[in-house]
């Protein structure tokens, strides 16, 4: 009943000729009767997305940015708002990164604000959330998790959830190789989506999608999809390399 969702996010990787290059490799790789059954989405960088944008026009795979900022406009020397984005066009934004969050501050409120921004301009928004191992190990996890949903999305009205989907990444699992079993990720993924049932309703409870990732790669991936409440990945390393990402959506 949900479509499962494959996303690339690149990060910081590729200049605008390997990039461009990776791209046509993922086009010309990934086949249209895929796309039916699963949608995938392209997290590229701010350099990439005018031209990547009319690359992708009409290819069925979503282009995204990997963040915006959490005002409309003004002096932010360097930022990028979420209207530019959706100017170039791009239909989506990666938001509250776990990367984004250690290395640049950002809290459950500004990633909340970004997430209005994002969604004012029409666009479609992964939110990403996950506890450090220490969180872990301490057994901490799933009230991190809760907040880190709670404080970021919990002022969204019903209509608005239409265009957020969600990502667990436990840091741990992020570019390590070591990935959460598929145990681990369902039972969170469980409670994320008990969660939304209670903060929100039943139905945007059972309709939104929740991406498994960290270390995800083409021989893991149809486990973890497998579960039932895991509903797609987010892919950072294995989404640098065409076989291996078209491998994951294959899976
Ligand atoms: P990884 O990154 O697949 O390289 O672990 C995932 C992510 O950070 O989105």
């Amino acid at each position: 009943m949900r479509k499962r969702l494959v996303a690339g996010n690149w990060k910081m990787n590729t200049n605008m000729q390997d990039g461009y290059r990776l791209l046509k490799d993922i086009l010309d790789g990934v086949r249209e009767n895929e796309l039916q059954s699963c949608d995938v989405h392209v997290y590229a960088p701010f350099t990439h997305l005018k031209v990547f944008s009319n690359s992708l026009n009409g290819s069925g795979i979503l282009l995204g940015a990997q963040n915006c900022h959490h005002e409309a406009s003004g002096a932010y020397t360097g930022e990028v708002s979420a209207e530019m984005l959706a100017s170039v066009p791009v239909g989506g934004v990666l938001l509250g990164h776990s990367e984004r969050r250690q290395y640049f501050g950002e809290t459950n409120e500004v990633v909340g604000q970004k997430v209005n921004q994002a969604l004012e301009n029409g666009l479609q928004v992964i939110y990403c959330f996950g506890e450090t191992l220490e969180e872990r190990e301490a057994n901490t996890h799933f009230d991190v998790v809760e907040r880190q949903i709670k404080e970021g999305l919990g002022h969204l009205t019903v209509e608005q959830w239409d265009n957020i989907t969600l990502a667990y990444e436990p840091v741990w699992a992020i570019g390590t190789g070591k990935t959460a079993t598929a145990e681990q990720a369902q039972e969170i993924h469980a409670s994320a989506r008990n969660l939304l049932g209670s903060m929100v309703n039943n139905e945007v409870a059972e309709k939104t999608r929740i991406l498994y990732g960290g270390s995800v790669k083409p021989n893991n991936a149809g486990e973890l999809f497998g579960m039932a409440d895991i509903d797609g990945g987010l892919i950072g390393g294995a989404a640098l390399n065409a076989d291996s990402f078209k491998g994951i959506i294959t899976a």
